[in-house]
């Protein structure tokens, strides 16, 4: 029987230059998906996923998260002197969500380095990483339907989604064999870390979700550069998969890549569509623009 999953890492010490200029003094996750920072939506997903403690992994000048998730007395007191009900809720709501903790990644060594800076903090139990940059709209949330197979299966899981041609460059891509009673799932055998086109293993790309054990850290403080020149996650868990089972699963819903202009601004489209107060209002206006 595993443990439960109760931690999730969040690795959110990159300079997020993609987004340069708005990231030149604010934290990539910390810009406005409608209207929450993007690093929201993935501490949303955790907790309606189970997890009961979100461990930020920072770095200099990020200390914009740790606010956003902190009480803002001020802030507070103001609302409560206009008699703005609801906006002092939504203000303490997001301060209340969760129980955050934070660690620093002082030098910019890769993601598998940024996860493994979690490790005191984790211990020694099954953990989630979440890349916030990946927005996830998914019904369950997609950590939530991840953790179902890691207690089903019993071993680690990624989430992959389906990348035909050259995007998949872009990504860590999984080897395997689909699962015979639930075609969802990869009983993967390998995992290669950005190839060439022609040297992907398949059509899986690894996305932002990940179920770990934590022999992964012990396996990650031996993992040498790859990559890129980084310490990458990818890597570490190709160690894991020598010892342990791992599966690629795709997950049912939309990924967004909101680290990335074009992508950010097709989430902040089919979000705002969404929204009930002015979903039918924005849908509109844009079949005014492109009739
Ligand atoms: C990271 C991982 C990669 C994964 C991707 C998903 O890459 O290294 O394996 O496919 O996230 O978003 P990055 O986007 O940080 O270069």
């Amino acid at each position: 029987m595993n443990k439960p999953v109760r931690k999730a890492v969040f690795p959110a010490a990159g300079l997020g230059t993609r987004f340069l200029p708005a990231t030149k003094v604010i934290p990539k996750e910390m810009l406005a998906l409608v209207d929450k920072p993007i690093i929201q939506y993935g501490v949303e997903e955790a907790i309606a996923s189970g997890i009961e403690d979100i461990i930020f992994v920072t770095g200099r000048g990020k200390g914009a998260m740790e606010d956003h998730f902190d009480r803002s007395p001020e802030l507070d007191a103001m609302l409560e002197r206009r008699g703005k009900q609801e906006l002092l809720a939504v203000s303490r709501g997001v301060a209340a969500m969760a129980r955050i903790l934070s660690v620093r990644q002082q030098e910019p060594l890769g993601l598998g380095h940024a996860v493994l800076c979690a490790k005191d903090l984790v211990g020694d139990e099954p953990f989630a990483v979440i890349l916030p940059d990946d927005v996830i709209d998914a019904q369950p949330p997609c950590l939530k339907q991840m953790i179902g197979v890691f207690e089903e299966k019993g071993g680690s899981v990624l989430a992959t989604m389906t990348i035909e041609g050259p995007g998949i460059s872009a990504y860590g891509v999984l080897a395997g064999s689909q699962d015979r009673d639930n075609p969802r799932i990869y009983n993967c055998t390998g995992m290669v870390e950005k190839p060439k086109l022609e040297e992907a293993p398949s059509t899986q790309a690894i996305i932002g979700r990940y179920v770990l054990t934590p022999r992964v850290f012990e396996l990650l403080e031996q993992t040498k550069p790859g990559a890129g020149g980084e310490i990458q996650l990818t890597d570490g868990v190709k160690a894991l998969l020598k010892e342990e089972k791992v599966f690629g699963y795709t997950f049912e819903g939309k990924r967004y890549d909101a680290g990335d202009k074009f992508g950010m601004l097709q989430a902040t489209v089919e979000f705002a569509l969404k929204r009930p107060e002015f979903g039918e209002k924005f849908r509109a206006y844009l079949k005014e623009l492109a009739p």
